[in-house]
């Protein structure tokens, strides 16, 4: 029964896709803290992508503050972020419940929920549900970066087209990024991917991709051991984003054909304070940031919802079947998801913070 994630800020995701609204209860904040409401619609936006390669189902994804927030300040009481569903088309989903689309979560969802969840656009499972995680990001994004740490993601792979890699100390890469709505380094690449996507669309088909991501400024100390590592925690909330089907860090499965002598990070002086020769291990050791950029790598499949016609089964009549999906769909996720995997890279710092220093050590003032 989880959805609520965190340990010191705890983040509850509620709503379905076709439903009123979608929203987020954020609890464990400090009084104080402001609310960068520009900022908060900013991310929204990028969460929306750009039209020719995402969902025809456009909404203005206005939040709104049920309680916690008084004058644009966090009140340290539950802050409760509500963005109502003003495009919903339920009607496009009759048959969903009866033919479950292939690798979506409608067949699933039937056999946990017994059939009383609404499974209109996928229900509760919906990419919608990831607007308010943003929201909630957004926020945490804005107090972290006063501090100096920043965070910042990019496609770095999509149906086999790369960008650059991000530079050694990415912050200026991190800075470039930030207004982009399909954020990728390399505009070469960035129009290929694109033209990939639009042609993917065009055949009924869909296309998914890799995002890298960094997070510069973090001192040295933050994370758990075991259970609770840095590691353990991102990848806890990386594999809640719906299509998320990989993740690693530093060099992850390639560190696996290294020697040591090659994966190592030997640790040096840089600018009077501790750094690493390398950074192969992604900015973590023992679970723990050692100083160096945190980085690692998303995967994201291609939107299981395709105009395609493909096999699937008739749950009531109990035969084999074809389904031909209807509804607004995104012909690539990845880039859609960059401002989510930001904003839940921001909650998990946010969260080590308020663990190792208190909550009141996230406040801008
Ligand atoms: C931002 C975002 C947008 C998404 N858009 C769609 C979509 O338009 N159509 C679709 O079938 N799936 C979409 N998904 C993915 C599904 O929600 C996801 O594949 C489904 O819930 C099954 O979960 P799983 O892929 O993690 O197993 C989207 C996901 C995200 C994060």
């Amino acid at each position: 029964m989880s959805n609520t994630f965190g340990k010191a800020i705890k983040i509850t995701l509620f709503g379905e896709s076709h439903g009123p609204a979608v929203g987020a209860v954020v609890d464990g904040l400090p009084p104080g803290l402001r609310i960068d409401k520009d900022r908060v619609s900013a991310e929204l936006a990028k969460r929306s992508g750009p039209e020719s390669v995402s969902t025809a189902r456009r909404e203005p994804d206005e939040v709104e503050f049920l309680s916690g927030e008084k004058d644009g300040y966090t009140q340290g009481t539950p802050l409760t972020i509500l963005i109502r569903n003003t495009a919903a088309r339920p009607g496009d989903y009759e048959k969903t419940a009866e033919t479950p689309r292939p690798s979506h979560a409608d067949y699933t969802g039937y056999v946990k929920y017994l059939g009383f969840a609404d499974a209109s656009g996928g229900g509760h499972f919906s990419g919608r549900l990831t607007a308010p995680l943003v929201a909630a990001g957004a926020i945490l994004q804005s107090a972290l970066e006063e501090k100096g740490i920043t965070v910042g993601t990019h496609i770095s792979r999509l149906h086999g087209i790369s960008d650059r890699a991000f530079a050694e100390e990415p912050s200026e890469d991190i800075k470039a990024l930030k207004g982009l709505d399909f954020p990728v380094l390399d505009l070469n690449a960035s129009e290929k991917m694109i033209k990939e996507t639009e042609a993917a669309k065009a055949a009924g088909d869909s296309v998914g991709g890799t995002l890298e991501t960094a997070v510069c400024g973090l001192e040295a100390g933050l994370g758990e051991p075991w259970f609770d590592s840095i590691e353990s925690e991102l990848a806890h909330i990386l594999f809640s984003i719906p299509a998320v089907k990989g993740v690693e860090f530093g060099e992850g499965f390639a560190m696996a054909d290294k020697t040591g002598s090659e994966a190592n990070d030997e640790p040096c002086f840089k600018g009077g304070r501790i750094s690493m020769r390398s950074n192969n291990g992604g900015g973590a050791d023992g679970g723990i940031t050692n100083g160096m950029p945190l980085l690692f790598r998303t995967a994201v499949k291609p939107t299981p919802s395709i105009a395609m016609k493909q096999n699937t089964v008739d749950l009531g009549k109990g035969e084999e079947t074809t389904v031909e999906i209807k509804g607004r769909h995104d012909p690539a996720i990845v880039h859609r998801a960059a401002p989510v995997v930001n904003a839940a890279a921001a909650l998990v710092i946010a969260d080590f913070i308020a663990r190792r220093f208190g909550y009141m050590a996230l406040r801008n003032e």
